[in-house]
């Protein structure tokens, strides 16, 4: 058994602890890092080749480190015991019900680790938050753990992780920031230094910043709300886009090349998806209706406002353009995932423009390279002669009256459009939610091209 330098512990096997701590593990044999999941399904997964979450990289970063220094268990209280770094990665969906129902987070599986780690611990341990969280929570949690009769002393910090889905090995070798929030205390700035050490290990040291507790779990929650403000601010400018024959792609470039604004996030798309942005800009919103601040509230709550309006919207582009019904019409879903690289399917605009489509009567076929086990669950209840899931575009275009691009898979930019045409019912459309056709070429074909924030181009 060899002798670790440090034990480090996460709590929750998700999209997050998971490739963090395969990262941590593969860039530090020094250390014995362990996962460990109340489900014992994705515990296995994990101890597989055919891991719960796709990540390109992944499966060679875990298979680098695992059964060297990286595990993956079941056992909670007894891996608690061994270490002397916990990281808590376990969700925080929103709350479905109660005071704050459709924008708290709920925290039932947050206090519970609490109880758990106190339960478990028969020493001093750092708690690190990895979760996105309300500002304070750290407070919550501190109160939860030291409050215990054993005199064992919990220092707990803030390190929200920034890693996005499809990108997380690389955002995680390489991050733009690591952030590593403490009290400011002896205990506070000695466990903060033992956190920042872990990092040390492979991010330059410019690149690891440290706060204030509050300010970290803030700044996670900011930076989300930031971007996605970026998408919705882009996306109300494609409407106007359409109805002034503006180009938004142009428009995009133009204020992109502002170094002020910078070129990221100005992507013009049939709206943002995922697991963390609606979250955490309802936290931000329910927090600040907590301290009575209103219009913060408020500025914040439009940013999903416009995001549900341009998911209304391309579905209404949709139904106008095919003559304003599009009742017992096939209409093929090119990609379900919430953005490319990714099974994940959270609040991807897919799901909404598939259940409105359905609404209307049509028929959807839904195609994914990665995600249709996902949308299958997503769409579970729908009636079965409203849907099909199929693997081939091929397959899922021919006889369709329509194609919609929903995800920017890589895949479909090369695809054969001419043959898939000739299998379409006429007249035919596109309508691109992520612009990532060549829209002149697929009009010279013969399709009915709608983009979002273009002029559409049409034979009719
Ligand atoms: C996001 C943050 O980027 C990450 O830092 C944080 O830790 C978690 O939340 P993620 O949800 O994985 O990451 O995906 P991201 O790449 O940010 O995309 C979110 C959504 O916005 C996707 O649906 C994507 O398609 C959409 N998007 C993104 C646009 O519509 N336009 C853009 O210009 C960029």
């Amino acid at each position: 058994m060899p002798q670790f330098a440090r034990r480090i512990l996460c709590i929750g096997a998700g999209h997050v602890g998971g490739p963090t701590m395969s990262v941590i593990a593969a860039r530090c044999p020094q250390y014995e890092v362990t996962v460990v999941d109340v489900n014992p399904e994705r515990v296995r997964a994990w101890q597989s080749d055919d891991l719960p979450i796709y990540e390109p990289g992944l499966l060679e970063v875990v298979r680098e480190a695992r059964g060297r220094n990286l595990f993956f268990g079941t056992d909670v209280a007894a891996a608690i015991d061994r270490a002397d770094v916990i990281f808590v990665s376990v969700n925080t969906p929103t709350k479905t019900f109660g005071e704050g129902a459709g924008k708290a987070p709920d925290l039932q599986y947050w206090e519970k680790t609490a109880r758990t780690i106190v339960d478990a611990s028969r020493a001093n341990k750092i708690v690190v938050e990895k979760s996105t969280l309300p500002v304070r929570t750290a407070h919550a949690m501190e109160r939860i753990l030291n409050s215990n009769r054993k005199g064992i002393h919990f220092e707990v910090l803030s390190n929200p992780e920034f890693l996005a889905e499809g990108t997380a090995v690389r955002d995680l070798e390489a991050p733009d920031r690591v952030l590593v929030g403490s009290h400011e205390t002896p205990e506070g700035a000695a466990a903060r230094d033992v956190v920042v050490e872990i990092y040390a290990n492979w991010v330059p040291r410019d690149r690891i910043i440290t706060s204030n507790v509050w300010s970290a779990e803030l700044s996670k929650l900011a930076a989300n709300a930031f971007l996605a403000q970026r998408i919705s601010s882009i996306n109300s400018i494609s409407a106007l886009c359409e109805k002034t024959t503006a180009d938004v792609a142009e428009v995009s470039r133009a204020i992109g090349m502002d170094e002020r604004i910078g070129p990221r996030f100005l992507h013009s798309s049939v709206g943002f998806g995922g697991s963390c942005f609606k979250k955490d800009i309802l936290n931000l919103v329910y927090i600040c209706e907590n301290y009575g601040l209103e219009e913060v509230a408020r500025y914040w709550e439009s940013v999903i406002r416009i995001n549900e309006y341009q998911k209304r919207r391309f579905v209404q582009t949709m139904t106008h353009a095919m003559f304003d019904t599009v009742a017992d019409k096939r209409i093929a879903l090119f990609g379900f995932a919430f953005k490319k690289d990714t099974a994940d399917t959270r609040e991807s605009p897919a799901i909404a423009v598939a259940r409105k489509l359905i609404e209307e009567r049509a028929v959807v076929v839904v195609t994914d390279p990665k995600a249709l086990a996902n949308a299958r669950a997503d769409l579970a209840d729908v009636p079965a002669d409203r849907i099909v899931f199929e693997e081939d575009p091929y397959v899922a275009a021919r006889g369709a009256h329509a194609i919609a691009i929903l995800t920017e898979w890589d895949a479909y930019r090369t695809l054969d459009y001419r043959a898939i045409f000739d299998s379409m019912e006429r007249p035919t459309f596109v309508f691109d939610g992520r612009n990532l056709l060549d829209a002149k070429a697929l009009h010279a074909i013969g399709f009915n091209v709608f983009p979002i924030g273009k002029a559409a181009l049409k034979h009719f």
